[in-house]
Parts: C-alpha cells; structure tokens; sequence
C-alpha cells in the first residue's frame, strides 16, 4: 500500500524544476501565452539571434505565425532567412559534428528548451552570463557552469562581471537585485560594467522575458487552444446544467 502511495506522489510532483540542480536560485517570471505582442518580439529576437545554432525542429513557421496572429507572408518574408517556405520546420543547416567541435558541445534543439528546464531558468541563465577570461569564448554562466556558448546577446546587453565567489552565489539570485518585498538590496553579484551595451537593464530583461516567453509556447503549442477550449467547454456545462436542473425538477415533481 505504502509503495503506491508513492508511486502516486510520485507522479503528482511538478518535475520541470528538477533539471535546475543545485546552482544559484532562480529569478522568477510568469509567462503570458495571451500576450501575442512579447510572442512576437521573441520570436523575432529567436530567428535573429538564436537560429545561427540552434533549431527548434518541432516548430512550423506558419503555426507559430498562427498562433501568434502574424500573417504567414510576413513570416516568410521577414523572418525566414534563406529559401525555405513558411510551412516547413524551423530547422537550421549547421552539422551537430562541426558545431560539437567549435563549441565542445552541440548547441540543442531548442523546441522543447522550456519543458526540460523551465521558464525560469532559461530567464535566469540568458540574464547570466560573465566575464571570465579563462573560458574559451571569455564567458562563464552562474546557472551553466563552464558553458560552451558564447554571450550572444553581450552587445545589447553590454559587459557583465560576476563579484561573488561561487558559495556567495549558491545563495544568492544573481540578478534580482531589489526585493520586491522590503526593497532592500539582495546582492550584487552581477553588475553591467561598461555603457556598451545597447539595451537599457529594463529593455534587456524584457528581450529576455519575450524570448523566454516565446521558448516556453513553443515547448507546449497546443496549451493556447486547449486553455480557449476549456472555457468553450465551462460555458457549455454552465447552459447544460440549468437545462439538466429544470429536467431534474420535472421528474422529481410528483414522486414524495
Ligand atoms: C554561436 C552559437 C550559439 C548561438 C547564436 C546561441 N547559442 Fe545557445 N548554446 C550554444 C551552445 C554551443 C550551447 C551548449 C552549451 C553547453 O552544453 O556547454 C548552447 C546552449 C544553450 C542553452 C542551454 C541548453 C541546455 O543544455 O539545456 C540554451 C537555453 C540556449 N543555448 C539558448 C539560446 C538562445 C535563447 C539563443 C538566442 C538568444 C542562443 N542560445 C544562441 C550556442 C549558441
């Protein structure tokens, strides 16, 4: 008996966090799947800035076009770089060997990225990266120690430098800076040294929330329709149970 009751809980518990280990907390951000706007923008920035290596081979163009309620000849006119069509795949020409040769490991398809670690560590990780001149690519990660990818979004986000030591970081979110509670100061583990990056810190983490936000619809597409339909269904057994009421009363009327 005991074992299934295990089992069971087992089976209850949210597993998406689980792949975060034990690295620094994370930042915490709610995702919007109704905001097509910050879809749209992510989108935008993943064809521009992440599809030099990463795929996202799950993904169609024209259902992402879709569901965020962009017209599909835009999509393929603005979006898609080189010959393909609208309603293929969101697939990329780079070899996994050549690419697991640059970068020591191959950059992943990133269609299910949300699903495996989580909204909030991908928010966390693309906000951490640092300077660390002992890294091939100059660049090291508080949630990805010893990455293999570069800082790929350093000229929007300008030169960042990392002042904790490892144990200070485990305890500490490295880039909330205010509690949102007190106020107060957090830490201070990560600061932007140098006016070279083009975003302002605001403009910079609302990039990585619509990029984030956009990684997370693309790990689940099918959640917008099933959340449209759920409330389709909601006011059906709503109609439904005042007739059922009404029908109840009339068979009951006579019997007592
Ligand atoms: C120059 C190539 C390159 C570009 C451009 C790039 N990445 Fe990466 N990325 C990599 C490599 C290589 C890895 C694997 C790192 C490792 O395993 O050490 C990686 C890993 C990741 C991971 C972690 C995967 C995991 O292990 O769970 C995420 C998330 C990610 N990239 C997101 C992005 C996003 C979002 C963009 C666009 C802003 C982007 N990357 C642009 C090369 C790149």
């Amino acid at each position: 008996m005991k074992k299934y009751l295990f089992a069971l809980i087992m089976a209850v518990l949210p597993v998406t966090a689980m792949a975060s280990g034990g690295e620094a907390p994370l930042d915490h951000i709610e995702v919007d799947l109704e905001n097509q706007a910050s879809l749209q923008r992510g989108m935008a920035t993943f064809v521009n800035r992440c599809m030099g290596c990463h795929s996202a081979d799950y993904q169609r163009y024209e259902r992402a076009a879709n569901d965020l309620g962009m017209p599909p000849e835009l999509v393929q006119e603005y979006m898609i770089f080189g010959d393909k069509k609208v309603g293929e795949q969101m697939t990329i020409a780079m070899s996994k060997d050549d690419a697991a040769n640059w970068f020591g490991n191959p950059p992943p398809d990133l269609s299910l990225e949300a699903r495996l670690r989580g909204p909030d560590w991908i928010y966390t990780y693309l906000r951490s990266f640092y300077q660390d001149p002992s890294r091939p690519w100059g660049v090291n990660n508080v949630v990805f120690k010893d990455v293999g990818m570069p800082n790929v979004l350093q000229d929007l986000q300008g030169v960042q430098i990392n002042n904790c030591t490892p144990e200070e970081l485990a305890h500490h979110h490295a880039n909330a800076e205010i509690d949102p509670l007190t106020g107060a100061r957090m830490s201070e583990c990560l600061t932007v040294v140098d006016g070279t990056g083009k975003l302002s810190k605001e403009e910079f983490d609302q990039t990585i929330y619509d990029l984030t936000n956009f990684l997370t619809y693309m790990g689940e597409p099918y959640r917008l329709d099933s959340e449209r339909l759920g409330i389709k269904v909601l006011i059906f057994l709503a109609i439904f149970f005042v007739f059922a009421y009404a029908l109840k009363k009339e068979y009951w009327k006579d019997v007592h």
